[in-house]
């Protein structure tokens, strides 16, 4: 998950990186408001900054200066509703000023293809830091990270020196970088980003601006806390809902809904029934459903409840192969489901079971005789039916 630059900004905080205030701002008299606050009594400026996850807001005119509250409202005014890249802004950080002396880069991702981490740091930081990357690459230093050592104040040091830091700069650089790191162990982040990092005219240095991913493996046993960081507004409604019950769901574009148990085969039904759409209509797969090992009516039924909720499905397969989960427990729920959906479900549904227990299985569906429930033998056919009925 990546985060905003002011939850970025907030997670700096918590873990002492020096950062300075911020205010997030969804209306231009919250804008207001908050400039107020933030502003010094002796003149200063604020910036009006939006609040989208992608690169390159300065340029496309998404960071604005303003030297008193009514101007961060006009600022705000402009800046909230903009397209930048495609992301829409829904709120803006109103952020203290900083008198900047010079602007540096440093970041540390993960490296996959390596299996560690890697540094990267320059003396020539902000806006044109792509630029620089491709253009000059040697003024942006890499340093490889060993995870099991991790940055530690040896290589600290040899990241400023690397990126050729003075001297007198080197030790607050390095102990700023050093925290960072900590913000990148202790949440479990695959990026720390900041861009700029800024040393002021007062000789301070700040992290001005945030970028953090956060390993999504990681959130729901060690770090709970970070699903209050999710952006409500952006999941899609049927993703949402299908995690709040526990179920693995990806929303995709067709009209077959697809209900099965293991991730392999949930996947080869998608293909089977792609291939199966081809001399129908060219139907599609409309998601993505794994219901796991322990398909009991209630995870049938919540399964069927996101589905059959999905304004673009027109036919559900539900493909199940007995194991662990004998096939009569899947009939049950199947039933089940369409007895606690009543008068919800509505679209008509091909079911294929096979493995263990499978006769009794369709036994129980066939004696339950629902009006909107066909029976396949294969998968294949099953597939043929579901696409058959989606092209209706
Ligand atoms: N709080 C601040 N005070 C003074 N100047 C700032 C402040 N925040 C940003 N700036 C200036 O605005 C520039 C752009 O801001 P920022 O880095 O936050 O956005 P960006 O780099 O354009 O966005 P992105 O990092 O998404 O590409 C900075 O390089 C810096 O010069
Ligand atoms: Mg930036």
């Amino acid at each position: 998950m990546d985060l905003f630059e002011y939850q970025a900004r907030d997670v700096f905080e918590k873990h002492g990186v020096p950062v300075l205030r911020g205010i997030v701002a969804t209306t231009p008299e919250e804008a207001e408001a908050a400039a107020r606050e933030l502003l010094p009594a002796d003149g200063g400026v604020v910036v009006v900054k939006a609040q989208v996850k992608t690169g390159g807001r300065g340029k496309a005119g998404g960071v604005k200066i303003a030297r008193s509250a009514e101007e961060a409202r006009e600022r705000a005014t402009e800046i909230l509703g903009m397209d930048i890249k495609g992301h829409t802004v829904h709120r803006v950080m109103i952020a203290e000023g900083a008198a900047i002396a010079e602007e540096y880069y440093f970041s540390v991702l993960l490296d996959r293809s390596e299996r560690r981490y890697l540094a990267m740091c320059s003396v020539e930081g902000g806006m044109e830091i792509e630029q620089l990357a491709v253009e000059r690459p040697e003024a942006l230093a890499r340093v490889a990270v060993d995870p099991l050592v991790g940055i530690d104040e040896a290589k600290a040091r040899e990241i400023v020196e690397t990126a050729g830091f003075a001297e007198e700069l080197r030790q607050p650089v390095a102990d700023v970088i050093r925290t960072l790191w900590t913000v990148f162990t202790a949440e479990d982040a695959t990026l720390v980003e900041v861009n700029p990092l800024v040393r002021t005219e007062d000789g301070s240095i700040v992290a001005l601006d945030g970028k953090v991913t956060l390993d999504d493996n990681a959130s729901e046993v060690r770090h709970p806390e970070h699903a209050e960081l999710e952006d409500a507004q952006a999941t899609d409604p049927l993703e949402a809902k299908a995690k709040a019950h526990g179920l693995n769901y990806v929303k995709l574009d067709g009209e077959v809904g697809i209900i099965g148990n293991g991730a392999g085969l949930v996947m080869s039904t998608l293909d089977v029934v792609a291939y199966a759409g081809e001399a129908h209509g060219g139907v599609k797969p409309a998601n993505f459903l794994d219901i796991g090992g322990g398909a009991n009516a209630q995870v049938m039924a919540d399964g069927l409840d996101v589905i059959l909720h999905d304004p673009q499905v027109k036919s559900v397969f539900v493909n199940v192969f007995g194991g662990i989960t004998a096939c009569d427990e899947v009939a049950k729920g199947i039933v089940g489901a369409l007895e606690i959906l009543g008068d919800e479900a509505t679209k008509p549904l091909v079911v294929r079971l096979d493995g263990n227990n499978v006769e009794l299985g369709r036994k129980i569906l066939a004696d339950a005789n629902h009006p909107l429930v066909t029976l396949a033998e294969t998968m294949d056919g099953g597939a043929d039916k579901a696409a058959e009925l989606a092209n209706a």
